[in-house]
């Protein structure tokens, strides 16, 4: 394993889902339980201002995420976790930050060009409803990411732009200032389960195509038992790649598993009996962390406690770097 921090950002909005989970939770606790470094995993609740500006919505989100992370066996003596909005050194990193990055590089941020084209598109002002935290949302994420010397930062391929960014406002600082921080690179991870939402697109919050992660077993039925299927009756050869039920199947499944699966769909297995052992080998694996869950979110001063401790621990980082940056940039006692 390469020496540097794994470090990575889960924005508090919405409820974990089984994409979240087989997508970042998983892989990110694995890395932890294996990394030479202490990874850093934060749950970044100043992000989520930027899509949601319900007030209880992004407390109980916060709850749900921490609690998703803590109950599906997130060892927090492995991994810091921790509260962005704890660390006070982010912000005050952000606007340093904002001072050296490029105006002309975060024009071309993905996200906020989307948001620009779709006001443009149905012939509205380009700036309609775009606020400064879309706009500079790239810049507290390098803030996020340098103030704890991330070096390997897993995400989705949608936040590969934004980790070059940081990596290039990181290096522009160190040109100018000396070297500071260390230069972060986006992991995809290749061997992480990407699941198909219920509709047929990629499962994601924004598009309401989501399985919870950890409500009741019956809403995870009900949730699998929406999976898209073929019109194929029961005893017709069903072809296994391609199949949303193959697909989440693969994503909690052994080697063994996997093969007798295979077996059933060549044998035309019933989609309602592969959906019910679907639904079985998954809840055969949550089962055990809902409980962990449900306790959690039900007495979140114990959550608030987690996080307290990994804020003072994840502070002691923050704390040295914003000094050095400080001095670096000429903010100085007299
Ligand atoms: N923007 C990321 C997302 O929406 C979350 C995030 C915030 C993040 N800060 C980060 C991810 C720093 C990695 C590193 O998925």
């Amino acid at each position: 394993m390469n020496s540097g921090r794994y470090l990575t950002g889960i924005t508090t909005t919405g409820i974990p889902h089984l994409g979240n989970y087989v997508g970042a939770i998983r892989p990110a606790i694995e890395a932890s339980r294996y990394s030479e470094e202490q990874a850093f995993y934060f749950l970044a609740d100043y992000h989520a201002l930027v899509k949601c500006q319900i007030p209880d919505e992004v407390q109980s989100s916060t709850r749900q995420i921490a609690a998703a992370w803590l109950a599906s066996g997130l060892d927090v003596e492995r991994a810091t976790l921790y509260r962005q909005s704890d660390i006070p050194e982010i912000a005050e990193l952000a606007w340093i930050l904002s001072c050296v990055a490029a105006k002309g590089m975060l024009n071309r941020a993905h996200a906020y060009k989307a948001s620009v084209q779709s006001n443009v598109d149905v012939g509205d002002d380009a700036d309609k409803a775009i606020s400064m935290g879309l706009y500079s949302y790239p810049i507290l994420m390098a803030a996020d990411i340098l103030i704890f010397k991330g070096r390997y930062i897993p995400v989705g391929r949608d936040q590969i732009q934004h980790v070059e960014m940081a990596r290039d406002i990181a290096q522009r600082f160190n040109y100018l200032y000396g070297d500071t921080f260390v230069l972060p690179e986006a992991v995809v991870n290749e061997d992480a389960a990407v699941l198909t939402g219920l509709d047929g697109r990629k499962m994601s919050k924004s598009y309401g195509n989501t399985v919870p992660l950890f409500s009741t077993e019956k809403a995870l039925k009900k949730g699998i038992n929406k999976i898209k299927t073929n019109v194929l009756e029961p005893g017709e050869p069903k072809e296994y790649e391609g199949s949303i039920v193959a697909e989440f199947w693969e994503a909690f499944a052994t080697p063994d598993q996997i093969e007798y699966m295979k077996d059933q769909f060549r044998q035309g297995i019933a989609w309602g009996q592969s959906k019910v052992e679907l639904f079985e080998l998954i809840n055969s694996h949550l089962k055990p962390f809902r409980e962990d869950y449900l306790d959690l979110t039900e007495s979140p001063h114990k959550i608030e406690e987690i996080l307290q401790y990994g804020a003072e621990r994840a502070r002691n980082v923050s704390q040295e770097l914003i000094a050095e940056v400080r001095d670096r940039v000429g903010i100085r006692p007299l």
